[in-house]
């Protein structure tokens, strides 16, 4: 594994993870740090999953679906960016940089760009170290409960 931070990538199976699918088998060189969550679609990524991977110790969480227009069950990956757009602006209520967190858009298609998109993703991420603050993300936030309760 190069660098020491641990990434994990959620990625729709029609898209994105045979974009990296492609990449694998293509041999394109990528860092090995990202671990893969193969989702439907990226309509089904709750930002709490996101949450629950940072407090159980990613330094970065990606996700990653069909390009706008593309998705398989149509507008999946429009009411994801809506929902990751917000989770983004609410991590550093969480004491989690922003850089931590990126959604992006993968092609069955480009295995190239997939290597390209891991490799950006886990320099930045090396580049603000190990994230300590997401351990003390209160449980309530997964219960569905106020935090102060
Ligand atoms: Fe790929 Fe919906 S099926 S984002």
């Amino acid at each position: 594994m190069s660098g020491e931070v641990k990434l994990v990538g959620f990625l729709c199976n029609w898209c994105s993870y045979a974009g990296a699918d492609m990449a694998g088998t293509a041999r394109m060189k990528q860092p090995a740090n990202l671990r893969v969550v193969r989702l439907p679609c990226t309509g089904r990524v709750n930002p709490l999953l996101v949450l629950k991977a940072f407090k159980s110790g990613a330094d970065g969480v990606l996700v990653s679906g069909c390009h706008p227009g593309d998705c398989h069950y149509n507008e999946g990956n429009y009411y994801a960016r809506r929902r990751l757009e917000l989770l983004a602006r609410m991590l550093p209520v969480y004491g989690i940089e922003p850089e931590r967190f990126r959604y992006t858009w993968v092609s069955a298609a480009e295995g190239a760009r997939w290597a390209q998109v891991v490799a950006e993703f886990t320099a930045q991420v090396e580049s603000l170290g190990r994230l300590d603050s997401a351990a003390a993300l209160p449980e309530q936030i997964f219960e569905g409960r106020p935090a102060d309760e």
